[in-house]
Order: structure tokens, then C-alpha cells, then sequence
């Protein structure tokens, strides 16, 4: 059954396809404007414990169990002999629907910024508000990547991608990197470097960690089972531990010098870091329309080019979850479920896409417990999908690993392919994590959350 399973080219393969998948809008869109609206600093320091404590740790559980299976993440756990987990396979296939639908409307808005750009057109910055309300532009760019998606995961384990990937993904690293140090140079840049790096622990509100620990998940692609899916097309010779510290300090890296790059901007251009969920399109093309003569279209299109290609590799990697398990434990013709799954999500991400100003009652949804502004649909979806089901998701993976699967299988699948990695500290921290760290704390964040929530009972700050 798993004989003729596509398989990636190289060990370098997956982990460009992982890394792929994992950098995306969580880094360049979602994580500014996480740590704008959480407060700064204290918001980025609450992310960085997530990843490397809880993230990377099950990351390599879920790679494990990928490889150690071959197969989707309802099946491997019937694999492994057990039937009665592989809900939580279905959990991730929902988290990933959900995840999808709004995901692919931002990348719909990054591809028509990259338009924009093409075009010169600087003052769109201060027009987000009204680029995201005209519904029909924007729903045809998210049904262009949408399609795009769709006829990149039809055609299966895309080697086109992998090569791709090889020089946008540097491409886009050396682009945030030289704007970075422009942006040092600019007026007030300083202040926007102490509002990243100096927390503020006043800040440290239930809120913030909430929202940091599901963007740890988010940002690395994990409680899905999109890391078992992908974990399912490696072979015996890779090395998990190493290939899984690799993405991690290469989507947590991206992420933090994304945001050094962003806040200096926001401050030299005197805009709030409160911007929500525009930041980046508010704060960006006034950056490109300052530079000399071409330069800012060519660097601004650039940009947006290189954040369109970093989203499609997400979005392939979101859709891959769905279509695998359709696939695999549904038996379906993979051309005809991936096409159905793409005319579904669209439509599941109509809300977001009118609930950016187009249309009230998505845009002010829903008043949450323990905000005073209504939340729109799409943050809700964020919130529901990224802020709960992944950690939950990450939660049960670490439970099954350890107490269901156990140790010693975890222990040889992780160590297999790789003769450093057995008996190493690292070894040993990756079980101490997922054995006695995350449980702790997600059951610790569970209680203080529904303390803040639902009783009005802070025992922080
Ligand atoms: N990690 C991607 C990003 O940061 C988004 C993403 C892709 C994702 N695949 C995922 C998130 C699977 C959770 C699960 O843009």
C-alpha cells in the first residue's frame, strides 16, 4: 500500500517543503500585527517560549508519526493500531477548512497589493480600508490563489514547488533582511526597535498568551497534522530531529526579523501599531513610495510578489491536510477532491472576505467574553481555528505520543536516520517536553483563560 507513495527527492526537499509551508503570512502578516495589538515586546517573548519549548517538540512528534505511518492524519493513527485517536486526524482536517478560508483571502489581498505595487499606486497604504471593501476585486484575486492552490495539490508532492522554494524562499529572507537595515535609518526607528524588544510585562495579559501560544502553532504549522501529512512523504533516512530544528529557527527567525523590520516603519511613519489585521498593507507602500525613482516599484512588487509565492506554499501545505484524507481514507479521485475542497473553502471564506468593512455583520460579528469590541468573522476564525484547535490539536498529539503510541516507539522512530541525535540532550528534552512541559502548561493557559474569560478573574498583571 505505501510502496509507490510519493516520497520527497532529498532530505533538503522536506525541509524546504516544511519550511515552506510553515513561513507564510503567519510570519509576515500575522505576527506583526499579533505583537502590535498584544503590546510589543512582552507579546514577542511569549511566542518565542511557545515555539522553541512546546512547538519544536511536537513538531517532532508529528513528523514521527508521519513517517512511522505513511499516511494522512486520520489514517496514521489507525496505522499505529490506533483507530479510536484518529480523531484527532478529523480535528486538523477541520482546523486546516477553517484556517484555509481565511487565509486564502489575505494571500487574495497580498497578490493584489503586488498589483498595486506594479502599478505605482503608494497611496493604497492609506486606502487598505477601501481596498479590502471592494468584494469583487478582491474575491476574484482569493479565487485566482485559490485555484492556484488547488491545481498545485492536485497534481500531488510537487517537485516544482521544492524547486521553487530553493530561491524564493533566500530571495524573500535577503529582501526583509536589507529592508530591515533600512529601516534602521530612518527617523524614529528607535522607538519602534524599544516597542519590540523592551517588554513591557504590564502587557503579559491572559490575552497575550493566549494569542502568543496559538501563534506559535500557527506560525509553525503545527496541531493539524499538516506535519504528519508532510512527515508521511519522508523515508527512513531523514533525520526528524534535525530536520525539525531547521524549520523551527527558520520560521521563527523569519517572524522576528519580520517584525524588526515592520515597527521601525510603523513609527517613522507615526502610525499606530494597533493597525489589526492591515498593518502590513497600511505600513508597507508608504515605505516603497518613499524610495528613489523605480526602486520603490520594483521592491515594493517584489515584496508582495515574494509574500504571494511564501503564502502559496502555505496554503498548498493547509490544503494537503483535507486532500489527503480524502484521499487516503475516503478513496477519492485526488483531482476531484481537491477541486471540491477548494469550491467549498472558497465559500466558507465568504464572511472574511466581507467581513473587512464590505458587509456589517460580518465585520463586527461577534462581541467576545472579555473584549468590548466586536470581533469580525474572520478573527473569530482565526481565534477559533488557530488560537484553540491547533494547541488543542498540539496538546492531544503530545497526550497520544507519550501515553498512547509510548515512549520507546517515539523514542526509536525519532532517533531512526539519525545516529547523533540517540541518546542526546536534545533527545531527552523533546521527551521532557512532550511528557511533563506541555501538558502543564496548556492545561495551566486553559484555566487561566476561562478565569479571565468567564469570570473577569485575572491572576496576572
Ligand atoms: N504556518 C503558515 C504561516 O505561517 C500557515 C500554515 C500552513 C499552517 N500550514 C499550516 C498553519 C498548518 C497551521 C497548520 O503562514
Amino acid at each position: 500500500m505505501t510502496a509507490q507513495r510519493d516520497q520527497f527527492s532529498s532530505r533538503l526537499g522536506f525541509i524546504l517543503v516544511a519550511a515552506g509551508s510553515a513561513v507564510g503570512l503567519g510570519n509576515i502578516w500575522r505576527f506583526p500585527f499579533l505583537v502590535g495589538d498584544g503590546g510589543g515586546a512582552a507579546f514577542v517573548m511569549v511566542y518565542l517560549v511557545f515555539s522553541f519549548l512546546i512547538g519544536f517538540p511536537i513538531m517532532v512528534a508529528e513528523i514521527a508519526i508521519g513517517r512511522k505511518s505513511h499516511r494522512d492524519p486520520v489514517g496514521a493513527f489507525k496505522v499505529l493500531g490506533f483507530p479510536q485517536w484518529s480523531f484527532i486526524g478529523m480535528l486538523g482536517v477541520i482546523s486546516g477548512i477553517i484556517i484555509l478560508s481565511f487565509y486564502n483571502v489575505v494571500a487574495g489581498w497580498a497578490f493584489g497589493y503586488f498589483l498595486e505595487m506594479l502599478e505605482g499606486h503608494f497611496d493604497v497604504g492609506g486606502q487598505f480600508s477601501e481596498f479590502v471593501k471592494d468584494w469583487v476585486r478582491v474575491g476574484a484575486y482569493a479565487i485566482i490563489f485559490m485555484a492556484t492552490t488547488a491545481f498545485i495539490v492536485s497534481n500531488g508532492v510537487s517537485r516544482g514547488i521544492e524547486r521553487a522554494a530553493k530561491v524564493l524562499m533566500p530571495a524573500l529572507v535577503l529582501l526583509i533582511t536589507a529592508l530591515t537595515v533600512y529601516a534602521m535609518t530612518l527617523p524614529n526607528a528607535m522607538e519602534g526597535v524599544r516597542f519590540y524588544l523592551v517588554p513591557d510585562f504590564s502587557k503579559l495579559t491572559p490575552n497575550v498568551l493566549y494569542q502568543g501560544m496559538g501563534q506559535a502553532f500557527f506560525s509553525l504549522s503545527l496541531g493539524m497534522g499538516a506535519l504528519i501529512t508532510l512527515g508521511s512523504y519522508t523515508s527512513h533516512k531523514d533525520n526528524i530531529i534535525g530536520a525539525a530544528a531547521a524549520i523551527t529557527l527558520a520560521d521563527v527567525g523569519i517572524a522576528f526579523i519580520a517584525g524588526l523590520m515592520m515597527f521601525p516603519f510603523v513609527f517613522s511613519q507615526h502610525l499606530p501599531p494597533t493597525g489589526g489585521a492591515g498593518l502590513i498593507f497600511a505600513t508597507l507602500p508608504g515605505v516603497f513610495g518613499a524610495l528613489p525613482g523605480i526602486l520603490g516599484v520594483v521592491v515594493g512588487a517584489l515584496f508582495f510578489l515574494l509574500l504571494s509565492f511564501a503564502a502559496l506554499t502555505s496554503t498548498v501545505s493547509l490544503m494537503e491536510v483535507p486532500a489527503s484524507y480524502l484521499v487516503d481514507e475516503r478513496g477519492m479521485n485526488r483531482k476531484v477532491a481537491v477541486w471540491g475542497l477548494a469550491a467549498f473553502i472558497f465559500v466558507l471564506g465568504i464572511p472574511s472576505l466581507l467581513g473587512n468593512g464590505a458587509l456589517d455583520v460580518f465585520t463586527r460579528f461577534i462581541t467576545l467574553p472579555g473584549h468590548e469590541e466586536p470581533t469580525s468573522f474572520m478573527d473569530l476564525m482565526g481565534f477559533i481555528a488557530s488560537d484553540t484547535f491547533l494547541p488543542l490539536g498540539g496538546f492531544l498529539v503530545a497526550w497520544f505520543t507519550i501515553r498512547v503510541w509510548k515512549r520507546h516507539n517515539f523514542d526509536t522512530e525519532m532517533t531512526t536516520g539519525d545516529e547523533i541525535a540517540r541518546g542526546s540532550w536534545l533527545q531527552t528534552y523533546i521527551n521532557f517536553s512532550i511528557t511533563y512541559i506541555i501538558p502543564v502548561v496548556l492545561a495551566t493557559m486553559v484555566i487561566i483563560t476561562i478565569l479571565d474569560r468567564f469570570f473577569g478573574i485575572s491572576i496576572m498583571g
